[in-house]
């Protein structure tokens, strides 16, 4: 695959690539067997600077560029996207602190995350009453003479049991803002009050932790808004854009590992080497692979360029390599039969870990929902 990458990127891409095929791939499929949260390989990882890419340095970041952070995590998430996944947060947590945190909250919580003290950070948006409709959360937060009080239940957090900062979306009651606009705050886990529920059993992704949090009346200071009060539903969507050029580039990580193994069982079995109706799936499966490829660079160019929003390319990225790491893993499967099927090759793994990215950080039905509207407003 010709990627037009600078040296700097290409040096990120190949140390990712070595760590992965040393550390994170030998022991993929044990840790899906297991659902062992990957400690150890995250803080090999920190240890890199991986896990702020696109960070500054003062904070422990490797300010290499969002573009060399795409290829790290499709490195690291073809050998397992679970830790694909674990990073791709981290990465996002770090990047919206460092953009809309205070030297405060920058200097004490963004190195948590980057040095490997804690296994990430956790995105705490979602509720079992608002995945989708963000908006619709039901957690509060009051202000009471100098702090605030969170009260409510966050769903489907990664890494919520290991993290060393959450970020956690409130409406907040403020005498000056009593509408209750939606806001963010930054909160350390170790606050009295938070509560860690079991840890989820996903179909995928095994090793990736996802929790429901509870914070039952969590008193925290007054300076832990994150950015303003009010301007948490624009950071939200803001992350995310950036978030999801993390996951498209680790569904094409998933589907280019697809490949791969699909190559290894076709190339030493004849039957399938010298069958023309499986070669050309192949070249067709690649192809859309290609397309995936090019779009993600899209996305995460325009966004390491700052030119502009990138919110619908981002969008079109996740959309289009999520459902074709579906697609290409899926129909592997169905052209190897019985050897697609085998824990003996990863395949079935990999089908499994591509269908949760079309869920996670907004599912392929909303992105195709912010592409039309950004669209339709430019046709207006
Ligand atoms: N950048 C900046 N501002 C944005 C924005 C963006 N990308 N998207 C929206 N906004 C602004 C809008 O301009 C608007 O501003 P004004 O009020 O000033 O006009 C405001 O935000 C509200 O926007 P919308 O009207 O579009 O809001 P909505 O409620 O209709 O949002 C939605 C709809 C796009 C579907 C949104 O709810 C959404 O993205 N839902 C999916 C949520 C999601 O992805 N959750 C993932 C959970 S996190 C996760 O999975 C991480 C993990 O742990 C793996």
């Amino acid at each position: 695959m010709h990627l037009d990458l600078t040296p700097a990127q290409l040096d990120i891409k190949t140390r990712a690539a070595q760590f992965a095929a040393e550390h994170v791939r030998p022991v993929a499929a044990q840790r899906d067997n297991t659902d062992l949260f990957p400690s150890d390989e995250l803080k090999q990882l920190a240890d890199m600077g991986f896990m702020g890419v696109n960070v500054s340095s003062q904070f422990g970041g490797l300010e290499a560029g969002v573009v060399a952070y795409s290829t790290a995590i499709t490195e690291v998430g073809a050998a397992d996207a679970s830790v694909g996944v674990t990073m791709s947060v981290n990465n996002m947590v770090c990047e919206v602190l460092e953009q809309f945190g205070t030297e405060h909250q920058k200097k004490t919580f963004i190195p948590r995350i980057t040095q490997g003290e804690y296994g990430g950070g956790s995105f705490c948006l979602s509720e079992p009453g608002s995945g989708s409709d963000a908006a619709g959360m039901l957690t509060r937060a009051d202000f009471q003479d100098d702090h605030w009080i969170i009260h409510g239940t966050k769903s489907w957090i990664t890494t919520g049991a290991h993290a060393g900062v959450f970020l956690v979306w409130a409406k907040a009651f403020h005498p000056d803002h009593e509408d209750g606009p939606i806001t963010a705050f930054v909160v350390d886990p170790a606050t009295p009050g938070i509560s860690v529920g079991k840890a989820e059993e996903k179909m995928g992704q095994h090793g990736s932790n996802t929790v429901t949090l509870n914070f039952d009346h969590v008193k925290v200071p007054a300076d832990s808004v994150l950015g303003h009060i009010g301007k948490g539903f624009r950071i939200a969507m803001m992350a995310l854009d950036g978030g999801r050029i993390g996951v498209a580039s680790l569904a094409v990580g998933i589907a280019r590992e697809a490949i791969q193994q699909a190559a290894t069982i076709i190339n030493t079995t004849p039957a399938l080497s010298q069958d023309a109706t499986v070669v050309s799936k192949i070249g067709e499966l690649y192809q859309e692979l290609q397309a995936a490829q090019q779009m993600v660079f899209h996305a995460a160019t325009l966004k390491e360029k700052k030119v502009a929003r990138f919110t619908r390319e981002a969008s079109m990225a996740k959309v289009f390599a999520t459902e074709t790491a579906s697609t290409i893993t899926e129909e592997l499967v169905a052209l190897l039969g019985p050897m697609g099927v085998l824990k003996d090759t990863s395949l079935e793994r990999l089908v499994r870990d591509a269908r949760v990215t079309r869920i996670y950080e907004g599912t392929s039905e909303i992105q195709r929902v912010v592409i039309a509207r950004d669209l339709l407003k430019e046709l207006a």
